[in-house]
């Protein structure tokens, strides 16, 4: 049995005012969840309001990278202790657009998971192939060479610990989803890499999920949830997808 898993990323949105009232249309609508982990990664400063404001909930937060060394002269670095001091449960790690923006290398991501999960973060792996990538037929090779980097380092038990997230670069932000069926050929391509050990991790998918496109994603066998983006911003639209994962 694997859990269903929502996880809203936030990125780079949303102001102390705004995180406030999100949070607040989160708690004060929450109804028909009842099964599903639901969680929120939210941009670094605004952790100890999450934290204030969820304590009595049942969502979870965290962040959306960390810091690959635990401590130390890494100016603007945050490291895996300092998530935990505020109540991290989850961080992401290796999304599409810190590879692409911030030039991490899936070496790099490696080193990230294992800082988190060694101190007892859930690292959300993200992984996925660009549009040319997919046109070219090499879906299934990007993505391998993106889990491989991962396993080589913290082993395929480590990485069955964290949650997997296959995000399609052509569907982030776009509004273009992946079909259920696309989707789910990855996906069983992602549990058939994990092995035996990956039969309890939870698989999401991310790209343009919303309330209408999630039903039919998570009726797939090996889409186990979904890592929102724009539609986590609008807490109607994330319960939603939440209870559409129940
Ligand atoms: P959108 O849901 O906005 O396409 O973003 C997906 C994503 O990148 C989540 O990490």
């Amino acid at each position: 049995m694997r859990r269903p898993t929502v996880v809203g990323n936030w990125k780079m949105n949303a102001s102390l005012e705004q995180t406030t009232n999100l949070l607040a249309g989160l708690t004060e609508g929450w109804s028909g969840v009842h099964q599903a982990e639901v969680a929120v990664c939210v941009p670094y400063p605004y952790l100890p309001k999450t934290a204030e404001l969820l304590e009595q909930s049942n969502i979870a937060f965290g962040a959306q990278d960390l810091s690959e060394h635990a401590s130390g002269a890494y100016t603007g670095q945050v490291s895996a202790d300092m998530l935990l001091d505020f109540g991290s449960k989850y961080v992401i790690v290796g999304h599409s657009e810190r590879r692409e923006y911030q030039n991490e290398s899936s070496e790099l991501v490696a080193q990230k998971f294992e800082a988190a999960a060694t101190k007892g973060l859930i690292p959300i792996l993200c992984v996925g192939e660009t549009l040319d990538e997919r046109e070219k037929e090499r879906t299934f090779d990007v993505i391998g060479r993106q889990l491989r980097a991962v396993t080589e380092r913290c082993g395929l038990g480590g990485v069955a610990k964290g949650v997997v997230a296959y995000e399609p670069v052509w569907a982030i932000g776009t509004g273009r989803s992946a079909t259920p069926e696309m989707a789910q050929e990855v996906h069983a391509y992602i549990r058939e890499v994990l092995g035996p050990e990956g039969d309890h991790t939870a698989i999401l998918y991310g790209g343009s999920v919303k309330p209408g496109s999630a039903p039919a994603l998570f009726a797939q066998e090996d889409i186990d949830g979904a890592l929102v983006g724009g539609a986590s911003l609008k807490a109607a639209d994330f319960l939603a997808i939440c209870r559409a994962a129940e």
